[in-house]
């Protein structure tokens, strides 16, 4: 695994939920500053790769490689100080801690405190709104505010690649731009997107790349223009007319 230049290699994953199995034989793999998606209707397993990737699930074979290593069995914990970061769909935020508590929180796996002061000018810039709520309980923050705390805690810990599992939901059209507008910026940065949206078309705008995913199985790849392209894919796993 060490000859790769990507910085995610799924390899043949199979995951189940007990006796039922929900991933099949998935295999995928995401370049470094690349934007990737992965699309598919409600219960595809979207969200059941992405816990796969994050050690929060243990898949019953294949493989999961970053940055060139074997991450499979490593502990969720210990992903922060490797470089990778989840920002999962419940946001899983302290809802009776301020915002900069929560955001300070997003930085244990930084053991430098000027480091986590730098991560912090730096998502304040990103997110002047989470400046100027800085002391306000997280709990009471709107819902675009959470998502957007919720993105910048994730990026405390200075992130290579950040795993989104739609970010978009519950936004305002202008939020949403503004989460993608955010992403894009990252990856000028050079921070890598796994993104797992139900907002195709806007997702396709600012992806690299995509994979469609149908009852646990990948069933096409391509550029985001590919996939736009396709028709059939679209009516048939993206829930287009
Ligand atoms: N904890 C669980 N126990 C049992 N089955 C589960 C569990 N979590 C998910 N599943 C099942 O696994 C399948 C895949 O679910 P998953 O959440 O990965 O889908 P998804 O693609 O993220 O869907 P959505 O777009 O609705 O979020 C579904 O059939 C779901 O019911
Ligand atoms: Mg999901």
């Amino acid at each position: 695994m060490s000859e790769t230049h990507n910085i995610l290699d799924v390899e043949n994953i199979n995951v189940s939920y007990g006796h039922l199995q929900v991933v099949w034989d998935v295999s995928f793999s995401v370049g470094k500053s690349k934007v990737v998606a992965l699309l598919g209707l409600n219960g595809a397993g979207k969200t059941t790769i992405l816990k796969t990737i994050a050690g929060l699930i243990r898949p019953q074979s294949g493989s999961v490689g970053f940055l060139g290593q074997d991450i499979t069995k490593l502990p969720t914990h210990m992903l922060a100080e490797r470089g990778l970061s989840f920002i999962s769909e419940e946001r899983n935020l302290f809802i009776s801690m301020t915002v900069e508590e929560n955001l300070t929180l997003g930085a244990y796996s930084v053991k430098r405190k000027d480091k986590i002061h730098e991560n912090l000018r730096a998502v304040y810039d990103l997110f002047p709104r989470l400046k100027e709520r800085s002391k306000q309980l997280a709990g009471t923050m709107s819902g675009g505010e959470r998502q957007m705390l919720a993105i910048a805690r994730g990026l405390m810990s200075n992130p290579r690649m950040i795993m989104l599992d739609e970010p978009s939901m519950g936004l305002s059209p202008q939020n949403v731009r503004v989460v993608f507008e955010t992403i894009k910026m990252l990856r000028e940065q050079g921070v890598t997107t796994l993104i797992v949206e139900q907002n195709v078309n806007t997702t396709l705008e600012f992806a690299d790349r995509a994979y469609v995913i149908d009852q646990g199985r990948v069933v096409m790849e391509g550029t985001s223009s590919e996939v736009r392209a396709d028709n059939r894919i679209r009516k048939l796993y993206l829930g287009e007319e």
